[in-house]
């Protein structure tokens, strides 16, 4: 076998110049290797799980702020974009919120409340946020009844999100959620609540599609297409948490040649579809974690997968050239 080439080293942010190229970190993720790779590959950072509620508000009244500052000064310190995620989601409710004893109108203002502070903490620092996210069921395009839903009534989504811009007026408001390029009834009842609240003068900016997708699909016209639908509403589109499975039926053991190269090619696809949209419409790719020991897919479907760009020795993969070559 002729020794294996390592990949080229052309670092994504230095031809992805017309978007963000951002990446999910933890706070412990703020030097060595990591750190290498995130000031030289990226331009944005999104934490991975450290500003989320139950993160930051696990209790009434007591707010943590230590994680989420590390990563929003590290940001700053490094000149990266910061993009929030997110300020209500139903899978990381802490217990005091899905269990709350009070009022309706009592759980509102807690709601309130803590956008307003996070908000406001981080006004002019953090540029994004992720207001809501996965607020709709999967294959029905039913609403989650998630505790925000069941309080606040249904429009809960565009309540909050008329308190983060009361808060900053400047901060980018996304909508995010996942399965937008593949299941019809979600992506047709997301663009029906953003064309609600583009009606009702309700303030978004952006939809994220997470983009957590597999080497054989979705297909590049479907992401074509469903993302011209942001396009069309005059959004920024944020393909904001992109992984690529190449063993969602856990038949290979090892990274085949075979799935390193489908990978390349579906990440080429990925970036070729974003990178061809209208400027004004381009906000951000999002890696979901920088190697591939690290992704919360293993975790999920608990049997070996390699989703990421980059591999368990923080080595380039096949899937870092393929974003490249999707750019060019
Ligand atoms: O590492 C800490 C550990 O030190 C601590 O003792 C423990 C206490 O709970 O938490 C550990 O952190 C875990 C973290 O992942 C490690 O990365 C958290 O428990 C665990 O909840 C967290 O899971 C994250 C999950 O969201 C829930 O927040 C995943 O990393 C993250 O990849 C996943 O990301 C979500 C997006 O936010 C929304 N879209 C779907 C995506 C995948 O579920």
């Amino acid at each position: 076998l002729e020794e294996e080439q390592p990949e080229p080293t052309t670092y994504l942010k230095d031809k992805a110049t017309s978007f963000y190229v951002g990446v999910a970190m933890k706070s412990n993720n703020l030097n060595g290797k990591y750190d290498e790779i995130i000031t030289h590959e990226f331009t944005s950072i999104t934490a991975e799980y450290e500003m989320k509620m139950n993160v930051i508000l696990p209790s009434k009244g007591q707010y943590n702020w230590s994680q989420s500052d590390a990563i929003v000064n590290y940001g700053i310190e490094n000149e990266l974009n910061i993009h929030g995620h997110a300020l209500v989601w139903h899978q990381s409710t802490p217990d005091w919120i899905e269990n709350f004893t009070g009022t309706d109108a009592e759980f509102e203002q807690e709601i309130k409340d803590y956008i307003t502070a996070v908000v406001t903490r981080y006004k002019g620092k953090i540029k994004s946020w992720d207001v809501v996210n996965e607020a709709v069921l999967d294959g029905n395009g039913n609403l989650r009844n998630s505790v925000f839903r069941q309080r606040m009534g249904d429009d809960y989504i565009s309540k909050c999100f008329q308190f983060a811009r009361d808060a900053d007026p400047d901060v980018l408001l996304f909508y995010n959620d996942y399965n937008m390029t593949e299941d019809q009834a979600k992506q047709d009842a997301v663009f029906d609540i953003v064309d609600d609240m583009q009606n009702r003068n309700i303030p978004i900016d952006g939809v994220g599609f997470q983009m957590h997708i597999r080497y054989n699909g979705p297909s590049k016209a479907k992401m074509e297409s469903a993302t011209n639908r942001i396009v069309e509403r005059d959004l920024l589109a944020h393909y904001s948490e992109v992984d690529v499975r190449v063993n969602p039926n856990n038949d290979i053991t090892t990274l085949t040649d075979e799935r390193d190269i489908a990978q390349k090619i579906k990440l080429t696809e990925l970036v070729e579809v974003y990178n061809a949209l209208p400027s004004a419409n381009k906000y951000a790719i999002t890696i979901w974690g920088i190697k591939d020991n690290d992704s919360w897919i293993i975790d999920l479907y608990n049997h070996p997968d390699w989703p990421l760009l980059f591999n368990s020795s923080f080595e380039a993969k096949k899937a870092h050239t393929g974003f490249l070559e999707g750019l060019e």
